[in-house]
């Protein structure tokens, strides 16, 4: 459906709640994770919110007559958003979450990856050093927001002089990959996720 009443802005802090909201209904391979994660804060804590509080000047939301329906983050220079991460957000929600053990399927990732924080492959960052997540509610996919996200996040990468972006589809959304393609991507390599980055 094509909406005309969209305008792409900053995240600000009072998006927090809502990002944290659209990163958890898309958080099972594109599709709604509520019931995969016993804390619908988890997915958030790990892809969407560390980008708009470390790096917001590549963080984008969709707001769709006032509602904020979509975002596109990124990480300028993973390695240098990696060291941000260990000293500045990982260690207070390891402390948070020291006694929690999964309760529902999907826990174990984000509570294993916040005891310890994984980087990305070394040929990945050589190439591609900036990466990025972009996700829309179903309301408002495919009516050509997610292509205007993603240019509107390309511009600002190239205005930072970044030049190349990588990303990774999980193996269960590679369907996705066609979207991907057509915004410029190309594959790099299958392993845990299928990987796609564009030089800029
Ligand atoms: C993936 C997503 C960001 C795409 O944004 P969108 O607004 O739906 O896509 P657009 O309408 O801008 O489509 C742009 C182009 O990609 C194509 N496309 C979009 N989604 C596609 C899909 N799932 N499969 C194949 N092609 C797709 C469109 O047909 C369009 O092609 P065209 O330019 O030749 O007409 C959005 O659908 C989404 O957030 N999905 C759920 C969450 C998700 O999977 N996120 C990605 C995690 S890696």
């Amino acid at each position: 459906m094509m909406t005309n009443h969209g305008v792409i802005r900053p995240a600000t802090t009072a998006d927090y709640p809502t990002l944290y909201r659209i990163c958890l209904l898309t958080a099972n391979a594109g599709s709604d994770a509520s019931a995969l994660y016993s804390d619908p804060d988890y997915p958030g804590q790990r892809f969407v919110i560390p980008y708009a509080r470390f790096v917001p000047d590549f963080a984008f939301v969709l707001a769709v007559d006032g509602e904020v329906m979509g975002y596109v983050v990124a990480a300028p220079d993973t390695r240098v958003f990696e060291a941000t991460l260990r000293a500045h957000w990982w260690p207070a929600l390891q402390a948070k979450y020291q006694p929690r053990r999964p309760d529902a399927a999907f826990d174990e990732n984000i509570l294993a990856a916040i005891r310890q924080p994984d980087t990305a492959a070394g040929q990945l960052v050589a190439h591609w050093p900036a990466h990025l997540h972009i996700n829309l509610l179903p309301p408002v996919q495919r009516g050509g927001w997610g292509r205007k996200l993603i240019e509107h996040e390309l511009t600002a990468l190239r205005a930072a002089g970044v030049s190349g972006v990588h990303l990774g589809v999980s193996l269960q959304n590679e369907q996705v990959c066609a979207f991907y393609q057509r915004m410029g991507f190309s594959h790099i390599v299958r392993s845990n996720a299928i990987y796609m980055g564009q030089l800029l």
